[in-house]
């Protein structure tokens, strides 16, 4: 993929032309697929240049397993700390769930959550690294502004956090360890089964909330750190025209939750990539861009997977996608690995290690003839650093060269001290959790 490793990656991905689209003879296309990597709108308001680039287009032809493959490097760099995000954006009836979640029993139409969980089963098997993994699964929808854990559908008004582990998570949501890819499938499947789905004239299965999947991997070491990586994987509720929907009451009540979240979602993309550079980024104005925090500016690999129509009949709305998608290549993560966590028995050993070698550095800051005691302390002594400054306009002898290394070897005792405290200050601190 082309852009750069920290950058926003987007690619398009077009599905067929459905049934009614077909079947209008006076609808024609708005998208050509160019190459591999741009794609042509000749839908109608097209800009002076219709041309659009992204990191990949996949055509209509597209099978589940080639929409996957350009994904698996991002899927494994969970095993190794990092945090990725993979999120389906698109009008509603674009194929976001499709290309997310597919059929998920169905090995050849499965979609990107499956596939991931395979991958990660591969990515485990394949693993040298001394240590134990262990993946939960956690799943869960925003609807109407409220977060509801899906594997546990009581808890319905879930509240965001920032964890210094494992970065934005979902307070309190069921995280439910999983020990094979049959488990985490299943066990995914009951989650998806309890979303908001109603039928609208757009889309017979069209999706009423947001839905996120978290699959969090730890490794545990035999020196008792503890590495995490979260993988997000987001399918959208599509933006949609209540006029083209047919929405009325509860449905049209929930499109325009949708919209509104959607809007503060382009809100933020546009706060991250304004050219003046200093803008407020509105992510607590919804609860999705709070969930998507860290995906969106912050350390996580993301890839957003734009999903069009290819129907003048959707022209409006795969134009206004394409121009979102751009604004996103825009965004630069700074990617990092998340913080290795320390067990309190690993921190103490830590802690009385530092504090030994501070003993010791301090012993021999005292020893005479250190070069570091007391008597080269003072300016006029023989190990002195003034002594070597004062010495440096004759030749060099090599007692004074001597004297230059003690002046030296104080200064670095001095500062491995001062290291050495402050190693033992910072496991002391996250022994006590205030780090
Ligand atoms: N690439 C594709 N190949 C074949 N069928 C597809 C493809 N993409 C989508 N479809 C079909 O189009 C219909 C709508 O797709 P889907 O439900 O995934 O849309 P969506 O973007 O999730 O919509 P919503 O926002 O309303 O939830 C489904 O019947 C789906 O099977
Ligand atoms: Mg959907």
């Amino acid at each position: 993929m082309s852009s750069s490793r920290d950058g926003i990656q987007v690619v398009v991905r077009l599905r067929p032309l459905n049934e009614r689209e077909s079947n209008n003879t006076a609808a024609r296309r708005c998208l050509e697929v160019v190459d591999q990597a741009s794609l042509q709108y000749t839908g109608r308001d097209a800009p002076a240049n219709n041309h659009f680039g992204f990191d990949r287009v996949y055509g209509e032809q597209c099978t589940q397993e080639e929409a996957f493959e350009g994904l698996t490097e991002t899927v494994r760099s969970v095993l190794q700390g990092f945090n990725a995000t993979i999120m389906a954006y698109g009008q509603t009836g674009s194929g976001k769930t499709h290309t997310l979640l597919g059929d998920v029993c169905d090995r050849q139409q499965r979609g990107v959550v499956p596939r991931a969980v395979a991958e990660l089963g591969r990515g485990i098997a394949d693993c040298q690294d001394d240590c134990q993994i262990k993946v939960t699964l956690s799943v869960i929808e925003i609807y109407n502004e409220r977060i509801r854990d899906l594997l546990d559908p009581a808890k319905e008004n879930l509240q965001v956090t920032h964890d210094r582990e494992r970065g934005i998570v979902v307070a309190n949501a069921t995280a439910q360890p999983v020990a094979n890819e049959r488990d985490c499938v299943e066990l995914m499947q009951r989650g998806i089964a309890a979303r908001a789905v109603s039928a609208t004239a757009m889309n017979a299965g069209s999706s009423r909330s947001h839905c996120v999947v978290y699959l969090i991997v730890e490794r545990a070491f035999a020196d008792g750190r503890i590495e995490c990586g979260k993988l997000c994987l987001v399918d959208l509720a599509g933006s949609e025209r209540q006029d083209k929907t047919a929405a009325v009451g509860l449905t049209a009540a929930e499109g325009s939750q949708i919209n509104k979240s959607l809007s503060a979602l382009g809100n933020v993309v546009n706060a991250l990539t304004d050219p003046r550079g200093k803008a407020h980024v509105p992510f607590r104005d919804s609860k999705l861009t709070r969930v998507l925090q860290d995906s969106l500016g912050g350390t996580a690999r993301t890839v957003i997977i734009l999903c069009c129509s290819p129907s003048l009949l959707n022209d409006a709305e795969t134009l206004s996608s394409l121009r979102f998608g751009i604004r996103a290549k825009g965004i630069q993560n700074s990617v990092q690995a998340n913080a290795v966590k320390r067990t309190p028995e690993q921190l103490g050993k830590a802690l009385a290690a530092a504090q030994a070698e501070v003993e010791a550095l301090k012993q021999r800051l005292a020893l005479p003839g250190s070069g570091a005691g007391s008597s080269g302390d003072t300016p006029s002594g023989t190990g002195g650093l003034q002594n070597s400054i004062d010495s440096s306009s004759g030749p060099l002898q090599p007692g004074r060269a001597l004297g230059l290394a003690r002046g030296v070897h104080k200064w670095v005792l001095v500062g491995a001290l001062q290291l050495a405290g402050l190693v033992a200050y910072f496991a002391a601190a996250e022994l006590l959790g205030c780090a």
